[in-house]
């Protein structure tokens, strides 16, 4: 029996569970979060009628299912690299972690998705991309030949990138934007839904509009985070 634990019990992790179980490859799926008041819940579609999966307990449960699957279903980037490093800590190595492909989704060969990425319906990989490890992709993200997209990224729902661009460490690009060819959009860059970026994005700043441009946002609380 092969078992997979999605953990985190919020929205990220219910797309995650739909997609699993159309894929049919764990027979059992369980969700840990830290957070008590989750625990017993079910959650995913069909909850309420006994279907969906159950919240089993915390994170340190791993160490008590060491030949089940992971995958971390957090939202924020920050959030995923924390308990990524918590599991680490707790003897975790990145041949345990699973990667979520929607069964719409087509890894070509050239291309390459990393360990405990998460890719949901109708992401697209032309040619020669790279998606490292923990990213995810949401719905309908276009990714052109030669991409690469650093550990931790999050990229919401329709982000394009044109040919060559680098997508660094933790970046969170908002619903829609689009990014013109060989830019670099720095580690911990923050691109507002619905920008068009025409120049690089330094490591660590929030940009959005029409040309894209830099936002003074004091500090940055959101779920992109
Ligand atoms: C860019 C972003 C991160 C900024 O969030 P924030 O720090 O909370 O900023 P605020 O909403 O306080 O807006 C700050 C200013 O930027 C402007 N702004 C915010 N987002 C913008 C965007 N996407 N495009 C253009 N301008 C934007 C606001 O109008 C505001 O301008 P003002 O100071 O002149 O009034 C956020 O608006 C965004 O685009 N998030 C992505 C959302 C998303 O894709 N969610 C998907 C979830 S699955």
């Amino acid at each position: 029996m092969r078992e997979l634990l999605l953990v985190g019990a919020g929205g990220l992790a219910r797309e995650a569970l739909a997609v699993v179980r159309r894929l049919d490859r764990h027979d059992e799926v369980s969700v840990l979060d830290d957070d008590p008041r989750t625990w017993g819940r079910r959650i995913g579609a069909g909850a309420g009628a006994g279907m969906g999966a159950v919240v089993v307990g915390g994170i340190e449960e791993v160490v008590d299912r060491p030949d089940a699957d992971l995958v971390i279903c957090i939202g924020s980037g920050t959030g995923r690299r924390r308990v990524a490093d918590r599991l680490a800590d707790l003897g975790v190595t990145d041949d345990r972690y699973a990667t979520i492909l929607h069964p719409s989704v087509d890894v070509p060969p050239g291309c390459t998705v990393g360990p405990g990425s998460i890719l949901l319906a109708q992401v697209v990989l032309t040619a020669d991309v790279l998606v490292r490890r923990h990213v995810v992709l949401m719905p309908h993200v276009t990714l052109t030949h030669d991409c690469r997209v650093g550990d931790l990224a999050t990229l919401c729902a329709g982000v394009t990138l044109g040919g060559s661009v680098l997508v660094g460490d933790g970046a969170y690009l908002g619903m829609g934007a689009t990014v013109r060819e060989r830019l670099v959009v720095g580690a911990g860059a923050t691109v507002g839904m619905g920008a068009v970026v025409l120049g690089d994005v330094p490591a660590g700043e929030v940009w959005a509009g029409v040309p894209a441009r830099r936002l003074e946002v004091p500090t940055l609380t959101g779920a992109h985070r």
